[in-house]
Parts: C-alpha cells; structure tokens; sequence
C-alpha cells in the first residue's frame, strides 16, 4: 500500500469535504457535527488550500492510496502559531498515515517559521493521542464542558503543544521574581 503525501488542491475539495463529513458522521472524533454546512466548509477549505499557494501561513495536505484521498491535515498559522486539525478515513486508520501527515507538517511548520503547534482532542481519543505523542506534542490543559454539541451535551477537550523555537528568550520574569 503507496500512501502518498502532497499538497491539497482545489481539484481535491469534493473529497475533501466527503472525508470530513464522514468522520464527522461516525459522531466521537472530531468537533464537526452533521450535517455539515457544506457550501461554508467549501468556502474554507478553499480560503486554506488559496492561502496555501499563496505563502506561508496555512497548509492543506492530503493522503492518496492509488488516487483515492484517505487522509487530510489542515493548519492555520496567521501569528506563529498553527492549529493543527486531521482525518484519516475509517478502515485506513493505524497505518501510519497520520504519521505521514504529522511529519510532512511538522516540516512545513519549521520551513514557515512556525513557532508552536496547537490542538485539541477528545479525551477518549487515545489513537490521535499516542500519535501526537510520538511527535513530541505533550498536554497543556483539560477543559472541562468545553463544548456544547447539537444535543445539549458539553464535552470536555483536552489541548496539547508542540513547541518548534527552543531558542528565542522566554518572557522577562521568571517564576519566584517579582512581576514587572
Ligand atoms: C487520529 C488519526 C488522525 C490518527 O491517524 P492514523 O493514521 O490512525 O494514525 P497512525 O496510524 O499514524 O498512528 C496511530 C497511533 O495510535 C496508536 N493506536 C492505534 N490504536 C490505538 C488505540 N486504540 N489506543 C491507543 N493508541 C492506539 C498506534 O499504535 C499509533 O501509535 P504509534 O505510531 O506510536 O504506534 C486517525 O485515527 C483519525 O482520523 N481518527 C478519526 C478522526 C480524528 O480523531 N481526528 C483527530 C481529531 S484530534
């Protein structure tokens, strides 16, 4: 099985949003609920794959096995900072390619001087887990009854960070000082 990565185009849009409505059709993965608005997913998916040609501050990727779009990765990074959102199809899942995905970014992010990596899961997510862990991404917060979804229900989320630049100077006062 070839699993190829590349830039997404806007030839990709249709499967593109098919992928994301499936996931979030399965109902425990992803923010998105069905039924999706379509027309204003297109449009931002567009605004991405633009922005993309364009410079620097979003990527779209996507992952092709013998022409079929399997997998996507989106990040916004207007200040530095990218949020980091992903879907591998049903069927398709634990076979490295979100590991494919999360490389190729990481390696955007760096070439487009990102500073920082964001995101957020569900806490029972455990597979998306482990795979940002192998990249190094640890948890920064538990937000409890983050967000409230179509039935009412508020789900808890947790966030995790990959910090990209070690090496600029931290903030001007350390813990135990005195603030400014
Ligand atoms: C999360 C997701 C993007 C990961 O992509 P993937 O192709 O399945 O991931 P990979 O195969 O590259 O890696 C999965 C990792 O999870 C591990 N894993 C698989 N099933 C697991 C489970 N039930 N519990 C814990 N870890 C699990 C694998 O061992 C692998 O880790 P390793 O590389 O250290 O061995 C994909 O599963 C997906 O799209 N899920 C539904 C949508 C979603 O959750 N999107 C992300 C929202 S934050």
């Amino acid at each position: 099985m070839a699993v190829t990565i590349r830039r997404a185009t806007r030839d990709d849009l249709d499967e593109l949003l098919d992928l994301r409505e499936a996931v979030a059709g399965e109902g425990v993965w992803i923010g998105a609920q069905v039924p999706l608005d379509r027309e204003g997913d297109r449009a931002k998916h567009l605004d991405t794959i633009e922005r993309q040609a364009a410079g620097t501050s979003a990527v779209c990727l996507v992952a092709e096995i013998d022409g079929a779009l399997v997998g996507s990765l989106a990040m916004h990074a207007p200040i530095g900072i990218a949020h980091l959102g992903m879907n591998v199809a049903d069927g398709h899942r634990g076979q490295g390619i979100g590991a494919a995905l999360v490389e190729e970014a990481i390696e955007w992010a760096r070439g487009a001087g990102v500073h920082k990596l964001e995101l957020e899961h569900w806490p029972w997510n455990h597979r998306a887990r482990a795979l940002y862990e192998r990249f190094g991404f640890v948890e920064e917060g538990y937000r409890r009854r983050q967000y409230r979804r179509k039935d009412g229900s508020l789900w808890d989320s947790v966030v995790m960070g990959l910090v990209l630049d070690e090496d600029a100077p931290g903030h001007p006062v350390r813990a135990g000082e005195p603030p400014i």
